[in-house]
């Protein structure tokens, strides 16, 4: 199983459930309002004169775990639905899971996910 972290603009979440749902069959995801940068350090402001070099801009995280087999799909079904080709379209993080437990039955393993 693998977790994937994708770091999105807000407005496209509604759009990215609905593909996730529908074409890659996801059935559970934490999201989290963020405040986050990226390489253009989000936006100057001048306060008091002085320069901000690093505001953070709001962004939704959006987590789940998904099978192996299903990591790729859901790479693909998130860049077609968040990409705007402008910056700040944002991040994906992958990493390995090692267990996932359903604690109403105590499945584990993908069964629970
Ligand atoms: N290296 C990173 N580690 C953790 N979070 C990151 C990282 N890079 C970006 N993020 C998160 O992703 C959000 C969007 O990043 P962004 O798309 O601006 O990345 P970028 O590397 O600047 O790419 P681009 O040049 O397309 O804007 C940031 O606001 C931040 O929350
Ligand atoms: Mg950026």
């Amino acid at each position: 199983m693998k977790k994937i972290e994708a770091i999105i603009r807000q407005e496209k979440l509604s759009d990215l459930q609905a593909a996730l749902f529908e074409q890659a069959g996801v059935k559970g995801m934490t999201v989290t309002q963020v405040l986050g940068y990226g390489h253009q350090l989000g936006w100057k402001e001048y306060v008091r004169g002085q320069e901000v070099l690093t505001t953070l801009l709001p962004k939704l995280e959006v987590n789940m775990v998904v099978a192996d087999d299903k990591l790729e799909t859901v790479i693909t079904i998130i860049i077609n639905s968040c990409q705007t080709g402008e910056v700040g379209d944002g991040k994906i993080f992958v990493y390995d899971v090692e267990n996932a437990i359903r604690i109403r039955t105590s499945e584990t393993g993908e069964k629970a996910l």
